[in-house]
């Protein structure tokens, strides 16, 4: 059997959420991950350095003993956001970065930036402190098509946030088209992208196979086939700018499966397993290490993981569902078979 191991990977983008639920995602990701960086949009938002430390307590309480789980954290930038919060986060070696969401652009953004420009002060104090950019690359401007609108951030919004700020670490997350891939390639220096797993795996097809399809639903929106080509090509081109975060998001069911259904796919469940898959079908997987454990760290700055995982190419059926917070938490593949296994899994 065909087994691959590879250094502890990390995920750069990950949603645990909090209180109960994080029984269900703080053991699922614990389980193979080295570091996650945590989303902040919780309800109240995470927008102070100590709501940051308190949240990452919670998880860390959720986490089993014997883990070697590190959450990282990111502070959500509003448009009251202050330098001192800016500062103190910086001061932390637990919080690397602070998300932009544009109001309005996905799940639990309402508290996001309305005015991306008034945050150019914070931006050259994130500059100076070395505090990571994280970016949810979507204009809100309803007219403009929903599939076009990471296009519109980039031309609109991105080329002048880096231009702007040189020396400022940015982080284009969950590139969903071939034109974030080319502006990402050519960008300057400490411009990168995150890519999941579901971007890479699915097109706007599946949103709409034989019926519409709510677990399929994400923000940004899965596209075309030639974009989804675009990122495979780019995660496997062993370019140290594109590296994992899953984007990994649960909503119970009921929130899903509904008249206006929330954006997230939930992929913590096998997360490092999907990407193996992808890598392996595209002849790279001698790649996947650098896309999944390294290339990430040293964007960030951070030194690898020490220990490392086992992969064997040996299929496995994914639950049809979890116990998410007293409700049904339906994971990506439900079902359905992954190919590829971490050696001892257990979730
Ligand atoms: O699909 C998504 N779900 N995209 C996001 O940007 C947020 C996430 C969530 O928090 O549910
Ligand atoms: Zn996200």
């Amino acid at each position: 059997m065909e087994t691959l191991q590879i250094t502890r990977p990390d995920d750069w983008h990950i949603h645990l959420r909090d209180d109960d639920a994080l029984r269900t995602t703080a053991t699922h990701a614990s389980h193979y991950l080295g570091r996650a960086l945590i989303m902040p949009n919780l309800q109240p938002p995470v927008t102070t350095a100590e709501a940051a430390l308190a949240y990452r307590q919670r998880i860390l309480d959720n986490c089993p003993a014997a883990s070697p789980f590190t959450p990282l954290m990111a502070l959500y930038l509003t448009d009251q956001s202050s330098p001192d919060e800016i500062r103190q986060s910086a001061d932390s070696d637990k919080i690397i970065a602070a998300k932009l969401y544009p109001a309005g652009a996905t799940t639990h953004s309402q508290s996001g930036v309305k005015d991306i420009q008034r945050l150019y002060p914070l931006f050259a104090i994130m500059e100076e402190v070395g505090l990571v950019l994280s970016i949810h690359g979507e204009v809100t401007d309803p007219s403009v098509d929903i599939f076009d609108r990471e296009k519109r951030f980039i031309d609109d919004h991105l080329r002048a946030i880096v231009d702007t700020f040189p020396q400022l670490r940015v982080v284009l997350e969950h590139i969903t088209t071939a034109t974030a891939v080319d502006f990402i390639s050519s960008a300057r220096r400490g411009v990168a992208a995150t890519i999941t797993a579901h971007h890479l795996l699915l097109n706007r097809n599946d949103l709409f196979r034989g019926g519409i399809c709510p677990h399929n639903y994400c923000l940004p929106l899965l596209k075309r086939e030639a974009d989804r080509c675009a990122l495979v090509n780019a995660a496997c081109a062993a370019n140290p700018r594109f590296f994992y975060g899953s984007d990994s998001a649960p909503h119970p069911r009921q929130g899903k499966e509904s008249a206006c259904g929330c954006a997230g796919i939930y992929t913590a469940h096998a997360g490092i397993e999907l990407c193996a898959e992808i890598f392996s079908e595209a002849e790279t997987l001698d790649r996947l290490e650098g896309f999944c454990s390294h290339f990430g760290a040293d964007f960030y700055g951070l030194p690898h993981n020490t220990d490392s995982i086992t992969l064997t190419a040996s299929p496995w059926s994914v639950p049809d569902c979890y116990e998410y917070s007293h409700n049904d938490l339906i994971p990506f593949r439900a079902g359905q078979k992954v190919s590829w296994k971490i050696q001892e899994a257990s979730v």
